[in-house]
């Protein structure tokens, strides 16, 4: 079968290997006369994958032991409000850097359940860019900034994480495991997994212990993370077969390199796209601020949205599928998570070349 280059911005690619581990090992797992789907979440065999699963991501991204990962469901949305519900107790502020449309939905759910405020708000200038720490109007009491670290739709990333006096949290869900996290200035760092780590189902969130004391009695047993820290994620049934696929990736990464390789190769292939850019003699035109251009989510515009049409179906045409831009900014978007193959990416660039070469 012929994969596509498939540039979506989540779900997305996974490796080919991980895909037929999974078909492979899927009817029997291990000689058990059923799949991991069909067993018990209680099952010796299924708490093997489980906890396999926790500790290479705690390897892979050097997780301290005061810092304890969840594996919850309900995706990085859930988080919006979840996070506000367990650290925004006693009328606790939440600051809010709003840096685009995750940035904004973050902060619409925090507002729902708690008091927040405008860190930053990159509205006027259409979220082109990130601020800078010295732009940042943060309340003295907050108990948190919270950030978005990547915009998978505006295509801007935080160059380098904040050194702050406040306490952090994070929405990583585009590019964690493309970059290393200091853990020191971060309560919950959290993100879907289905764009850098697995499949769709599985939301991981990082939340430092201490956290865990604060955290209001009202707080329903499924949103706390007081729940799932004190189960291993055991407290119902877990998204098993995410977890399973998950760990498969994880260990694919682990194998080429871990964080450290994904952090290369993130800028590596998302410069070469940018160098077409740059290079086409304004025929393609990156919207963004260019030191904090994306490095897993590159958007850019053609001269008119007549050519980014034909440019779209051109590019369908030669296997190369997702690249439309997400539906309220427009334009052209290639998500490029850890395990698209980099012929994808040159693919993209040898098609955005013969394109500006035919239309230009
Ligand atoms: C930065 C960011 N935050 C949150 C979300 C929402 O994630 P989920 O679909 O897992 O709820 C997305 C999805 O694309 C995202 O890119």
């Amino acid at each position: 079968m012929a994969r596509a280059h498939n540039f979506c911005a989540g779900p997305c690619t996974l490796p080919q290997s991980v895909i037929e581990e999974l078909a492979d090992e899927l009817p029997d797992f291990e000689g058990a006369g059923m799949s991991l789907i069909e067993m018990s979440h209680r099952d010796p065999v299924y708490d093997r994958v489980h906890h396999d699963t926790i500790a290479t991501l705690r390897r892979l991204c050097t997780v301290p032991d005061d810092v304890s990962i969840l594996l919850l469901q309900g995706g990085a949305t859930l988080q919006f409000a979840m996070l506000p519900m367990n650290l925004l107790g006693s009328g606790r502020v939440g600051a809010y850097s709003v840096t685009g449309s995750w940035g904004k939905k973050a902060k619409a759910d925090a507002d729902t359940i708690a008091s927040t405020a405008v860190a930053w708000d990159g509205a006027d200038d259409g979220y082109r860019s990130m601020p800078l720490a010295e732009d940042l109007d943060i309340p003295d009491d907050a108990r948190y900034l919270h950030v978005t670290s990547n915009e998978t739709i505006g295509g801007i990333r935080l160059p380098r994480f904040y050194d702050l006096p406040v306490r952090q949290v994070a929405d990583m869900s585009s590019d964690y495991l493309t970059r290393p996290i200091p853990w020191e200035r971060f309560d919950v760092v959290y993100g879907g997994a289905q764009k850098n780590i697995g499949p769709a189902g599985l939301a991981v969130v990082f939340v430092r212990n201490s956290v865990l004391d604060e955290i209001p009695a009202t707080v329903p047993s499924y949103l706390s993370y007081a729940t799932h820290a004190g189960s291993d994620s055991l407290a119902n049934t877990p998204p098993v077969f995410a977890i399973w696929a998950t760990g498969k990736m994880l260990a694919w990464i682990e194998a080429n390199g871990g964080v450290a390789a994904m952090e290369r190769l993130a800028a590596e292939r998302s410069s070469m796209v940018y160098d077409a850019i740059d290079d086409s003699g304004g025929f393609y035109r990156s919207p963004v601020a260019v030191t904090d251009r994306s490095h897993t989510n590159v958007v850019f515009r053609l001269p008119s949205e007549e050519l980014e049409a034909r440019f779209l179906a051109e590019a369908e045409e030669a296997g190369l599928v997702n690249l439309k831009g997400h539906r309220s900014v427009g334009g052209i978007r290639a998500s490029i998570y850890n395990a698209l193959p980099t012929e994808s990416v040159t693919a993209l660039v040898d098609h955005m070349a013969a394109f500006a070469a035919g239309n230009g």
